[in-house]
């Protein structure tokens, strides 16, 4: 089966977590498209959704799913969103897309995140995919200069901005066997917005799609 027909079969089958009048949060990226896609034809009437990223808006928006404010509608019941990476504890690396730092705010915000990739996603230990890191124009250098001192490769996102307006760091090398540890370090260098581990809160269940058919973590 193709990578995106794999991506199909684990949007549709998120399909089954979202309820009629529910305010959904929406992630970014080709797998959530496809989801998008489901959704578009499941019949199923959102109150609205809390979108991550400007083109997921858009997508939505042709769907006639209403575009709603996280500042006005509280805490959501569900987050549906992709990932780059996915350990069997549920720990991520999101951010390909760059839209991690939206992604993580309504990640924090929603009682459940399902998270849906296809069976290439799958790791024992993050830190394959470079880790992306969010950082305000004016702190590039400096933060690219801490994160080598923690260990990793930093490499500017060339013709990338952010929706919040900044540059992205994609860092490699970067040494993630405690993802939770190394999510506080590196938030907690100044300039940096977020880093797209999802470690300290990750996913609530993780759809994998394979061959096989569609496994929950
Ligand atoms: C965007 C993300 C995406 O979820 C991640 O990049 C996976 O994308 P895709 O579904 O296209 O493989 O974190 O910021």
């Amino acid at each position: 089966m193709s990578t995106s027909r794999l991506k199909i079969e684990v949007a549709r089958a998120a399909l089954k977590y979202v309820e009629e009048g529910m305010v959904l949060g929406v992630g970014t990226g080709s797998t959530v498209n496809a989801f998008i896609d489901e959704l578009a034809g499941a019949g199923i009437r959102l109150d609205g959704a809390v979108s991550s990223s400007e083109q997921t808006t858009a997508r939505l928006e042709k769907i006639d799913v209403s575009i709603k404010e996280l500042n006005h509608t509280g805490d959501l019941d569900l987050y549906i969103d992709g990932a780059d990476e996915a350990d069997d504890s549920k720990r991520l690396i999101k951010g390909g897309g760059g839209a991690l730092t939206r992604e993580k705010v309504i990640a924090g915000a929603s009682r459940r995140f399902v998270c849906i990739v296809d069976e290439s996603k799958r790791v024992k230990v993050l830190g394959e995919f470079p880790l992306p890191v969010e950082v305000i124009p004016m702190a590039r250098s400096f933060v690219a200069r801490q994160l080598r001192k923690l260990g990793g490769n930093p490499e500017l996102r060339e013709g990338f901005t952010t929706d919040n307006g900044n540059p992205i760091l994609d860092v490699r090398g970067m040494d993630l066997v405690d993802p939770v540890e190394m999510e506080s370090r590196i938030n907690a260098i100044p300039g940096v917005v977020t880093c797209g581990l999802f470690a300290q809160r990750g996913a609530d269940e993780v759809l994998v799609a394979s061959e096989s058919g569609i496994e929950k973590l």
